[in-house]
């Protein structure tokens, strides 16, 4: 298996593991950021930086705002870490205001606006790459190739990617942008595994492949773009957080993953992440726990190269039936 991954070309810099902050900075309220919060971020960069992982994911929505806060917070803390480490964050998610409901919103204004606040909120006067969080049903691809020019003369992007979009909005965004889009964040792991489902099971009665999906992970095979995966860790569901009532499969599989975890002489999150590495496409897989022990069980997910035979024993425990 080749250990190479995309976003490499256009990010050098880039680790293979992404490390997502979603779950910093607190409550999902206008509550201050307090020296609890300040100390969990800390320990968590700390323990994520000490696996090398070199990318930071964030978004302008993330606990309102207080998750880039208190990273900001950290690199000025540390006046050497910004050159260190990369920043990618979001927008394009709007919650429910005075002036509308929760929306989706990829207009020129927004994203500029948007981005102002993200370097604001993280004190860097740059993002190595900003991607466009959700499809906007309004979204017009003109409209947002202009947004892109701007923010690449002034500086304040480097890449720009995008989030949760199917193969066609993306061909549909890149027609009118003058750079290659260089990256897609979609959902995908062990316990949502539509990805696969798609390809493998497109012409099956009973597959379970997702309409959404359709040629997604082909388009960015094909055109250069880094498949990101959030929820890798599916929620600790495989790796001891499984909640009683979750489906047979579930459990079957979390046995099935502490078998191979053992057997490989890693922790079961690093086997879980593996099972993502091992796919060709070069997924970069992200993680959201801020738990520092189990970012360092992510550690080895680089060292073990699940076979042929592991990788489908895996999928099909989780699919839960066998395959057409
Ligand atoms: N593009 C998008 O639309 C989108 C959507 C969602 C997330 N994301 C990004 O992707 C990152 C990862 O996504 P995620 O947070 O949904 O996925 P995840 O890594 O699968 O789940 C992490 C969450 O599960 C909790 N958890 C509990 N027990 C766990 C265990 N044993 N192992 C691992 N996690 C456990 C974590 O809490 P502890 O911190 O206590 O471990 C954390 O809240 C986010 O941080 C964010 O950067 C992007």
């Amino acid at each position: 298996m080749t250990q190479s991954f995309v976003l490499q070309r256009t990010v050098p810099t880039s680790s293979r593991l992404v490390f997502g902050c979603m779950g910093l900075g607190g409550s999902w309220d206008a509550q201050p950021i307090g020296d609890q919060e300040r100390r969990h971020a800390a320990a968590a960069v700390e323990a994520a930086l000490e696996i090398g992982i070199t990318l930071f994911d964030h978004a302008d929505i993330y606990t309102l705002g207080k998750a880039e806060q208190v990273f900001g917070e950290l690199l000025k803390q540390d006046p050497g870490l910004r050159e260190r480490l990369l920043l990618q964050s979001k927008c394009g998610i709007r919650f429910a205001d005075g002036s509308g409901p929760k929306r989706y919103d990829l207009s020129q204004d927004y994203i500029l606006a948007s981005v102002d606040g993200i370097l604001q909120r993280l004190g860097t006067e740059y993002l190595d790459v900003l991607l466009l969080h959700r499809p906007d049903p309004l979204m017009e691809a003109e409209e947002i190739a202009e947004a892109w020019l701007k923010l690449k003369a002034s500086g304040k992007v480097r890449q720009l990617g995008v989030s949760n979009m199917h193969s066609g909005q993306m061909a549909l965004l890149q027609q009118t942008l003058p750079d290659p889009l260089v990256a897609n964040q979609l959902e995908m792991s062990l316990l949502k595994h539509d990805w696969i489902e798609n390809g493998t099971c497109f012409n099956d009665d009973q597959g379970k492949g997702s309409r959404v999906w359709s040629d997604t992970l082909q388009y960015c095979q094909q055109h250069g773009v880094q498949l990101q995966a959030w929820g890798a860790l599916a929620r600790g569901w495989y790796s001891g957080a499984a909640p009683q009532d979750a489906p047979a499969a579930v459990h079957a599989t979390a046995a099935l993953v502490q078998q191979l975890a053992a057997q490989h002489q890693v922790a079961a999150e690093s086997l879980l992440l593996a099972w993502l590495l091992r796919h060709p496409a070069g997924i970069q897989p992200v993680i959201g726990t801020a738990h520092p022990g189990r970012i360092r069980a992510c550690a080895d997910a680089l060292k073990v190269v699940l076979s042929r035979e592991e990788w489908y024993q895996l999928y099909v425990s989780a699919r839960g039936q066998e395959l057409p």
